[in-house]
Order: structure tokens, then sequence, then C-alpha cells
């Protein structure tokens, strides 16, 4: 039977913040991450989790339909027994369809302060505004993006002389620490509701 300890993370990067989520997970014992699916085969972040001994699952090519990639990658999930599906960097638009099958259980990290600056470059998009604030937030996956549950949130002062690759390393690190105890206490919470 699923288990909502039991995590899924999704990836099409490095995959910095699946292997945040991995470390978290063993340390605090809350959940652990036993599946790494990537969008692709080219997302680094498989090589990482690879070689830490993780099963890895990458979603078939152009070949298929998104829809059939998603029944897939629900087959998969269903065979891990996955209760929690966590988005990092993850790049490909969920169908409504898969959104609505996994209703409550989907999670992701988007780099800025919600609902401020939804989408991409969202750091140069808020130091052109004259932003101080910039951060992060951990929100539930709806089928609008960037629009979900808002969950956990993380601010990161803006620096004088940030250019946007400066001020997303910290945005990054501030991520790392963020994501693992946002995703601990919404598991909690949700075991200890049933
Ligand atoms: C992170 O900044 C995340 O918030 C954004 O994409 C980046 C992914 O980085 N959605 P990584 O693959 O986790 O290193």
């Amino acid at each position: 039977m699923a288990d909502p300890r039991r995590v899924a993370v999704l990836i099409s990067g490095r995959g910095s913040n699946m292997a945040a989520l991995v470390r978290h997970g063993r340390a605090s014992r809350s959940y652990e991450v036993v599946l790494v699916a990537a969008s692709s085969p080219r997302a680094t972040g498989l090589d990482w989790a690879r070689a830490d001994g993780l099963p890895t699952f990458v979603l078939p090519g152009k070949a298929i339909s998104r829809e059939q990639g998603e029944e897939a990658l629900t087959r998969a999930f269903d065979d891990h027994r996955i209760g929690t599906i966590a988005l990092a960097g993850y790049m490909r638009l969920l169908s409504p369809a898969f959104v609505a099958h996994w209703r409550g259980q989907i999670v992701n990290i988007h780099p800025s302060l919600l609902p401020s600056y939804r989408g991409l470059d969202t750091h140069a998009r808020a130091l052109a505004d004259g932003a101080t604030v910039a951060g992060c937030t951990v929100h539930l996956v709806t089928e609008e993006v960037d629009s979900g549950e808002i969950l956990a949130r993380a601010e990161v002062p803006i620096l004088p002389g940030d250019d946007p690759a400066a001020l997303a390393r910290r945005v990054l690190e501030a991520e790392h620490r963020l994501y693992g105890p946002a995703l601990a206490d919404f598991i909690s919470r949700r075991s200890l509701q049933g």
C-alpha cells in the first residue's frame, strides 16, 4: 500500500535539492526517498542518485505522448508504493490528469517568495524590480503553475552588487535548508490525519 513516508523525487537537472532531500530523510528518519525520476536521461542528478544506489526511472522520450509518459510514471510510483512526490527542479509541466490523480501528494520548491515571481527567471526579475528580499517557497502542486498552498518559505536578503547568478547561489543554499524539513512536516501532518 502507498505510504506518505515513501517519497519519489522528480528532477530535470543537477538535482542538488534532490540530494538535500535524500540526506534530510536519512538524518531525520521522517521519510525516505525511494525513487528518483528524471524527465530526461541527460539530467545529471541521475548520476548522483545511481552512485548512491537509489532506484531511478527516466521518463520515456518523445516517441510517446505526455499522458502515456505520465501513466508510466504512475506505474513506477505504484510499484514503489510512493505516497509523496517531491518536484526538485522538474522542468516538465504535469498534466491536469496526473495532478488530479496525485492531488494533495505533490510538492514543489520554487526559487522566489511566492506569490511573487511565479514562473522562470525569478532572480533577474526580482533584481530588475529593485526588490530587497528574495527567497524560496515550498508549496503544494495544483493544476495552476506555482500557485498551490504555501507550506514554507525562507527569505534571502538581496545584497548590493548582486547579479542573478550570485543571488541564485544564496537562494539555492536556502532551498537546501528549507525543503527537507518542510517535506518532513508535510508528511507527518498527513500521516497524523491517517
Ligand atoms: C532550484 O533553484 C529550484 O528551486 C528550481 O530549479 C532549481 C533546481 O536546482 N525549480 P537543482 O536541480 O535542485 O540543483
